[in-house]
């Protein structure tokens, strides 16, 4: 089995993300870190806890980051509710966060596991980029990181320049983003072509109709009414979820190698800008296998 840990600001589509890891058999899920963004790091956290809990997992679920590396937090309630599940709780998990910093428990893991240890990050990269600058021997034992987050080849969704996580700590991706070790990017742009759930995709998740499924329903209620008044459409787009079934099978999810530069600062703020390459330890996912996508999802959900 693959041992991963999951880095989350767990939302919406980050607990449908978590399900999906959860549930895969090819995955050890040997941690959830948080990291604060979709909301603080406290909702990030409890709602990691709660939704491991729900699948029946019981996973260790660590606080990291409860702001950006230099900027204040700006969260994404206005999306994803104030509880961040879409206002439709309150979720109260039975078990506790644990005391370990999460970016103690990373570099620990990592030192437990080298060169075996995958992580997933879809939240702000603030966790990833603290484990570099505290330990960057340990950062480079990561066998490889899977980041969803950026524009990519397409616009953004928190300003038209860029993507949310990248947007919230600009400097975290900065810094991860080029620290020398294999990432592959799944970005808005693929997700918005491969990643979205429309009106039949939810009438077959319907019908599955279990605690697991009418949850991961459930919480995107507000997200839909989101897009329904704001673009007149009955569609979401789920950005973890994607990446997660890009890091559970990348059959059909095809690569180019990168370099990415980032936007610090200014109107164009957490941009990633690329520059292909033939070969580069950076890899920006240009196609993703909705089938897979949606195969993986459903079945997680069952
Ligand atoms: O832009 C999409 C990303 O921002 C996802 O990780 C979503 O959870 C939000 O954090
Ligand atoms: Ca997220």
């Amino acid at each position: 089995m693959r041992k991963i840990i999951i880095d989350t600001d767990t939302a919406t589509d980050d607990a449908i993300a978590i399900i999906m890891a959860l549930k895969c058999r090819d995955l050890d899920v040997v941690a959830v870190t948080t990291v604060a963004g979709n909301v603080d790091i406290n909702l990030a956290s409890t709602n990691a806890l709660y939704t491991c809990e729900l699948c029946g997992y019981k996973v260790p679920v660590y606080k990291g980051a409860s702001g950006p590396l230099k900027r204040k937090l700006e969260t994404s309630k206005f999306f994803h509710g104030k509880d961040g599940l879409g206002d439709t709780g309150p979720y109260k998990p039975k078990g506790k966060i644990r005391k370990t910093n999460a970016v103690d428990k990373i570099i620990s893991l990592l030192k437990e596991y080298p060169n075996e240890l995958e992580i997933i990050a879809i939240g702000p990269l603030t966790n990833i980029a603290k484990v570099y600058k505290k330990d960057p021997e340990a950062f480079r034992l990561i066998k490889c990181l899977y980041v969803m987050g950026g524009i990519g080849e397409g616009k953004g969704n928190i300003t038209e320049f860029a993507e949310f996580n990248f947007w919230v700590d600009p400097d975290a991706a900065d810094i991860v983003l080029n620290s020398g070790i294999d990432i592959k990017v799944i970005a808005w742009d693929v997700t918005q072509i491969y990643g979205f759930l429309d009106k039949s995709n939810f009438i077959e998740l319907q019908a599955i109709n279990n605690k697991i499924s009418n949850f991961a329903i459930n919480i995107q209620r507000r997200g839909l009414e989101y897009y329904k008044i704001k673009y007149n459409e009955q569609k979401i787009d789920l950005a973890d979820p994607l990446a997660v079934a890009v890091m559970i099978d990348e059959t059909g999810t095809y690569f180019k190698n990168c370099e990415v530069k980032i936007i610090l600062n200014g109107d164009k703020r957490g941009r990633d800008t690329y520059n292909f390459i033939d070969s580069g330890k950076v890899k920006l996912a240009t196609k993703v296998s909705r089938e897979n996508f949606l195969k993986i999802l459903k079945s997680s959900l069952k």
